[in-house]
């Protein structure tokens, strides 16, 4: 069984966009994952398929229904589904490289796209829906937010990025930033390559990389550190 992917939204034709290029596109067409869309307007029950209402207390913008969001994740993902279900949310918790490997290594994911104010709270808690943040700014919706955690995901798959594309030194992943990387020409603007690195010496080179991302990271990512 391969990766799972099902997308709960207003606007379904934004799908695939960017997961549909490149590496993760072919990774697609090779069926090492899949991706579903199901628009959430269709589990609106009256003649102008209204999905949002005012927020009770009073307030700006409006809140996503509760009922109209259950039956849609009611039909997508039954119980017993195991795939955990997520909500692109800027409350959620903040998206990890780890959370992402925990994802990849999984059998998929249903994800909510919010593009309101908010969701009704009892729909969150009913069902499930873990709350995940991309990052401390706000969107206009939960879509690219989607694309962005799936892309991070899927490329972990095995098979979707060459047996030459090692993940080991990736950012992240030993904790650290990655080191600076240099090809050819030795000499670009007058700026040359660091001498250890044509050295030849593997000892050097991997303790000066080390160096570097710690260096890089004490600068721009302190927080890694602690
Ligand atoms: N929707 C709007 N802003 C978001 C964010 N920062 N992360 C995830 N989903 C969002």
């Amino acid at each position: 069984m391969s990766f799972s992917a099902h997308i709960i939204t207003l606007f379904p034709d934004l799908f695939p966009g960017p997961l549909g290029a490149s590496v993760i596109g072919r990774g697609m067409a090779d069926g090492l994952w899949q991706l579903e869309t199901t628009q959430l307007r269709d589990f609106a029950t009256d003649r102008h398929r209204t999905v949002d209402d005012t927020p009770s207390g009073g307030g700006a913008g409006m809140v996503l229904k509760p009922d109209i969001l259950a039956r849609a994740i009611d039909a997508v993902s039954p119980e017993g589904d195991a795939r955990p279900r997520l909500l692109m949310s800027p409350r959620g918790t903040p998206l990890t490289q780890a959370r992402v490997r925990e994802l990849a290594a999984g059998p998929g994911a249903v994800i909510v796209c919010g593009r309101f104010e908010g969701i009704d709270q009892r729909v969150i808690e009913a069902r499930g829906l873990e709350e995940v943040s991309i990052g401390d700014y706000v969107l206009a919706g939960g879509e690219v937010a989607a694309m962005v955690l799936l892309e991070a995901v899927v490329r972990l798959i095995p098979g979707v990025l060459g047996a030459a594309e090692s993940h080991a030194d990736e950012s992240f992943e030993n904790g650290l930033l990655e080191y600076p990387q240099y090809t050819r020409p030795q000499s670009f603007e007058g700026r040359e390559i660091p001498e250890v690195l044509t050295s030849g010496d593997h000892g050097k080179v991997a303790k000066w990389r080390r160096a570097e991302s710690e260096k890089l990271t004490r600068a721009r990512r302190p927080d890694l550190l602690k």
